[in-house]
């Protein structure tokens, strides 16, 4: 049997773990889970993105060394996605040893193909996309198109892939293999792209550390990879390229899961690397929508991301997981609102589903003595039970082509014919006529509707699904999928078991308490201590030199009127010249935490002030003596 191949994109750990996360690893997570049930070998691998000049920067702002402060958010990642039950196998780190060996090959074996040249770029970078882009690309000559903010310039020598070379065999690749890119329109987004020409692609960067080195024998230390190349070498390198091999088989992947904003590295850089490197390339590349919250994009800024471990703890995780698979079509944006999640939980899952594991084990313990016998179910309910069967025969193609909203529809089909079934022939009136078969036949019959339906529904709520299970006197394995979905057989004689409600009813007015959304015209006041517990200071600059190999340091020494002047590290190199900043005074977070960044101590914090025309140190208007404290 043909091995499955799973993954999520990894994870930048500039942010701790969000919706959107939560969305990708939960549909990722249910996938696997569905084919471990079809019984495939399956390989489901998540992790995080740790180098780059955005991580960099963020762990610089935070006063920490960029390793360090990757540790402490992947093990957010990591965490958050156990206590989810996510079923990941391996968890990559793309500052794992094993992972920079396999960067390294694929650089040097694109490097041996011919694939990649020495050149210079000169260009606009986006920071925050880690991502270059051309003039024409640029929103008034600066700003990026895809977030906003705006871009730099930079102009470093560079090593390039030659992308340009692959632009028709990826093109053939888009027509011959219908579903490589999904949904369709995304796809078609794609090859539109293509079809304008691809630019060969700068893949090292000088001007910061913060990656991975280049080969050593090419003897070029100061290029590191760019985040790009190295983040995408993880589905390889997961699976031992470069190191030990020996979970290779797993390649190509079945489904590379991804956010349609990173679709365009994924169905257009990937693919083409991995023809370079002479390896298969993936089967689909599927690329969902966005979160927004009442219709905007969630921002912290905004103060309106939505965590998902609060919404977990608030109104259950497998609430949670059938909720985001069922609300949105793969592919559109959707808006997360506790409205539509609370009906979501009280009318499919409390109604339909709990509902009806209650009527059945009612029934059972009046009509049966909480004994389940299928025995005559074919005999009254044929039609109804085999319907079923090739409603969930037909779904799990829905599942495969990730439409996990019309698998859920599908697997709600079958729950509305037991539910109807019960109405229609009414078991209390079939025991008053003295039919007693035909109404045990009928327990039976909604039990096995149910029973079949909760196969199915295992890999999106797990746990669930067991507790019906065991409700109804089976265990869900790949051996009851085999019987009551592929070979359509019923349940065996079982006893049923009384279970607590599974869906209690959730009251509409607890909503807006649980997850609050912050209001943005409520100012939020702190008092004066907490100003008073930050010393600010002024100080007199007495020293100032560039930081080598960085486009944002300068390396201060700043009198404070103590024992000895402090260094401090500080990202101003780009608005000042150290030479013209000798003898300003500044002022400084005195108390601040001191902290290493790139290796030197950085002993306080420069105050500056930035809008969109730049950055401006915060100097006092007469000179102060130095250490005057500021209030
Ligand atoms: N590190 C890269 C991926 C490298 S994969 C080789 C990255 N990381 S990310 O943390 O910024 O984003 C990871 C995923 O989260 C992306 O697929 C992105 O689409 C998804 N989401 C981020 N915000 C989102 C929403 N609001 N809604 C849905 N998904 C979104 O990109």
């Amino acid at each position: 049997m043909d091995k499955k191949y799973i993954t999520t994109p990894i994870y930048y750990v500039n942010d701790v773990p969000h919706i959107g996360h939560a969305y990708t690893t939960i549909i990722a997570d249910s996938l696997a889970r569905f084919y471990r049930l079809k019984g495939y070998e399956t390989f489901f691998l998540t992790g995080t993105d740790e180098h780059g000049q955005k991580i960099e920067q963020a762990a610089i702002s935070r006063g920490k060394n960029p390793k360090e402060y990757a540790d402490t958010v992947s093990a957010k990642f990591r965490s958050l996605w156990d206590e989810f039950e996510i079923s990941y196998d391996y968890f990559i780190r793309t500052t794992d040893e094993n992972h920079k060996k396999g960067a390294q090959k694929a650089f040097e074996t694109m490097l041996q193909k011919g694939d990649i040249y020495k050149g210079e770029y000169e260009g606009h970078y986006c920071v925050s996309c880690e991502t270059f882009f051309t003039d024409m690309q640029l929103i008034n000559g600066e700003v990026c198109p895809d977030c906003g903010r705006t871009t730099t310039l930079v102009k470093e020598e560079s090593y390039f892939f030659r992308l340009s070379a692959y632009q028709d065999k990826l093109l053939k690749w888009y027509q011959n293999v219908d579903d490589c890119v999904i949904p369709k329109a995304k796809k078609n987004e794609v090859i539109s792209f293509v079809k304008q020409g691809l630019r060969d692609l700068s893949i090292t960067r000088t001007s910061f550390d913060w990656g991975i080195k280049l080969p050593s024998s090419l003897g070029d230390s100061k290029h590191v990879l760019y985040v790009w190349l190295d983040a995408l070498v993880n589905y390889i390198s997961a699976l031992g390229y470069g190191t030990d091999e020996k979970n290779f088989s797993y390649w190509p992947a079945s489904f590379h899961l991804v956010g349609k904003d990173i679709l365009r590295f994924h169905s257009v850089y990937w693919p083409a690397f991995l023809m370079s490197l002479n390896l298969p390339l993936p089967k689909h590349i599927a690329a969902h929508g966005w979160w927004t919250r009442n219709g905007e994009k969630m921002s912290k800024s905004k103060g309106n991301v939505v965590n998902p471990r609060e919404v977990a703890e608030a109104y259950g995780l497998e609430n949670f997981r059938y909720f985001l698979l069922r609300e949105v079509p793969f592919g559109q944006d959707g808006d997360f609102s506790q409205k539509a999640l609370i009906d979501r939980i009280n009318s499919d899952l409390g109604n339909e589903l709990g509902n009806l594991l209650n009527r059945i084990i009612g029934m059972s313990s009046k009509y049966a003595d909480f004994k389940l016998d299928s025995i005559d179910v074919l005999k009254y309910y044929k039609k109804e039970i085999d319907t079923a069967d090739m409603i969930l025969e037909e779904a799990q193609n829905y599942m495969e082509e990730l439409c996990t909203n019309k698998y859920l529809e599908e697997l709600w089909k079958v729950l509305t014919i037991a539910n109807q079934s019960i109405a229609l022939y009414e078991p209390w009136s079939r025991i008053k006529e003295g039919k007693k078969d035909e109404a045990l036949a009928l327990v039976a019959l909604s039990a096995n509707l149910l029973a079949k339906t909760t196969v199915l529904l295992s890999p999106i709520m797990p746990q669930t699904a067991n507790k019906i299970a065991n409700a109804l006197g089976f265990q869900i394995d790949t051996n009851a999928y085999n019987k009551l979905i592929i070979e359509k057989k019923l349940l065996d004689k079982s006893i049923l078991t009384p279970t607590e409600p599974l869906f209690p009813k959730v009251e509409k007015e607890l909503m807006e308490s649980v997850i609050p959304t912050k209001d943005q015209n409520k100012k939020e006041f702190i008092n004066i201590d907490k100003f008073f517990a930050c010393e600010i200071k002024i100080g007199t600059v007495i020293k100032a030199e560039a930081v080598e190999k960085s486009d944002k340091l300068l390396k201060l020494s700043v009198d404070l009127g103590e024992a000895k002047p402090r260094q401090i590290i500080s990202g101003i190199k780009a608005y000042y010249e150290p030479a013209a900043l000798i003898g300003t005074q500044v002022c400084v977070l005195a108390n601040l935490k001191p902290a290493k960044i790139m290796g030197m101590e950085s002993e306080g914090m420069i105050l500056t002030a930035e809008d969109k025309n730049g950055l401006s140190l915060i100097r006092p208007e007469n000179a102060k003596i130095k250490g005057a404290f500021i209030k």
